[in-house]
């Protein structure tokens, strides 16, 4: 596990997902047989490797990658490193006959994105990439919808995503510093619009078109050591896309927004039939026939809930973790052959939405989002 010392490897991917699988006696798959993942944690800071391996019971660690790739006990490369510096990586572990599994972007163009793609193909080997966001609770219920025929015919969806990030100053950040420095990979677009392709082509239907405006709204920011830096990337990015159907989709995504909505991230959809609004948790729904007479007449104050004519979509499943149970499903794929969609050509056509959107942007104009032949 490579990167394990940055936030999302070290939260997510090392103590919610795989310390927690072992806490929890492995990946039963069988009467006998339990995936039982022994990761070694690698990185460049040995003093931080060795303080988190003793601080979770994790007795391998080590700061040479090429060593670890020649074990060939280990057959599980992961990757939550810095986005720049995942492709050389992730090519070094193919090459190896690696199995992989990284976090989004695969990488910072599409065409270094196909090459992985095709590369893991070409070493047969198994490869996935993190899409989070369909595991967590609200957007399973809100696919349950979709598959129900709930809404009819899907008009439009309308997302929020965001809250304010520190610029360092005042108080410390929430995110790493490379996040607004566009030489470093930094920028809101290819952080978020990963996710957006997969969420808006699993939940709304396969995107065909891209218009993105983005924003640096916030120039100056503070570092790690208090230092203050140039803010290079966007911090904000208002992007409109077209759905194979018709659907439209609007989508904002800043760190410079104060919250007032129930999540950090909210997706109303609206279909003929009926409208919901998933977040992370939760996911409420309208029906056509419970929808309110709305009429417009500024000389009385609202006399509706609007808010209360809402039904909460109930759970009916235990929920894990998204990036546990996307972990799990990984290492079903590895050792049981399951099928596992979200490969390296799906991490491909992520990158493709965020470098069109960056182009949509700097040309001013609407982009087509071309197929990609597997
Ligand atoms: N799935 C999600 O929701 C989600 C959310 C945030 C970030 N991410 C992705 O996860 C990856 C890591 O993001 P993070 O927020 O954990 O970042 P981070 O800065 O906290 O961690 C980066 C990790 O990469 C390592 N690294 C190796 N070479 C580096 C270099 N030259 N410069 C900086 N770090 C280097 C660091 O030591 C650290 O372990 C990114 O690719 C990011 O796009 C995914």
């Amino acid at each position: 596990m490579n990167g394990v010392t940055g936030r999302m490897g070290q939260n997510q991917h090392l103590i919610r997902s795989i310390l927690a699988i072992r806490t929890a006696g492995g990946v039963r798959v069988g009467d006998d047989l339990v995936i039982w993942p022994d990761p070694i944690l690698v990185g460049r800071s040995e003093d931080r490797l060795r303080a988190l391996a003793a601080k979770h019971g994790v007795e391998r660690w080590s700061t040479d990658l090429a060593r670890c790739l020649d074990n060939p006990d280990d057959t599980v490369y992961f990757d939550a490193q810095h986005t720049a510096q995942r492709p050389a990586a992730l090519e070094a572990a193919i090459a190896a006959g690696k199995h992989v599994y990284c976090e989004k972007p695969t990488a910072l163009d599409l065409a270094t994105s196909l090459r992985l793609a095709s590369l893991a193909r070409s070493a047969g080997v198994k490869n996935g990439v993190v899409a989070d966001k369909l595991f967590l609770p609200g957007f399973v219920k809100l696919r349950r919808l979709v598959d129900s025929g709930f809404f009819g015919r899907i008009l439009a969806a309308r997302g929020d995503f965001g809250y304010w990030v520190f610029e360092g100053d005042l108080e410390p950040a929430q995110r790493p510093s490379w996040n607004y420095r566009a030489e470093d990979g930094g920028g809101i677009v290819f952080d978020m619009f990963c996710h957006w392709r997969y969420l808006l082509d699993h939940l709304v239907g396969p995107v065909e078109a891209v218009s993105c405006l983005g924003v640096t709204h916030i120039p100056t920011r503070y570092d790690e050591q208090g230092r203050a830096y140039a803010a290079t990337a966007e911090d904000a990015a208002f992007a409109t896309f077209a759905v194979e159907g018709g659907a439209i989709v609007q989508l904002n995504s800043s760190w410079v927004t104060r919250v007032y909505r129930d999540d950090l991230f909210t997706l109303q959809v609206d279909g003929t039939h009926g409208s919901a609004v998933a977040g992370l948790f939760g996911c409420r729904a309208q029906h056509r026939s419970a929808t309110p007479r709305a009429t417009w007449n500024p000389d009385l104050p609202n006399s509706i809930d609007f808010r209360g004519g809402w039904q909460d979509v109930p759970d009916n499943q235990p929920f894990d973790n998204g990036f546990r149970t996307q972990w799990e499903l990984f290492l079903r794929h590895v050792v049981l052959d399951e099928p596992f969609p979200w490969d390296l050509f799906e991490g491909a056509r992520a990158v493709q939405l965020a470098e069109l959107a960056l182009r949509s942007w700097h040309e001013r104009r609407w982009v087509d989002v071309p197929g990609l032949e597997a």
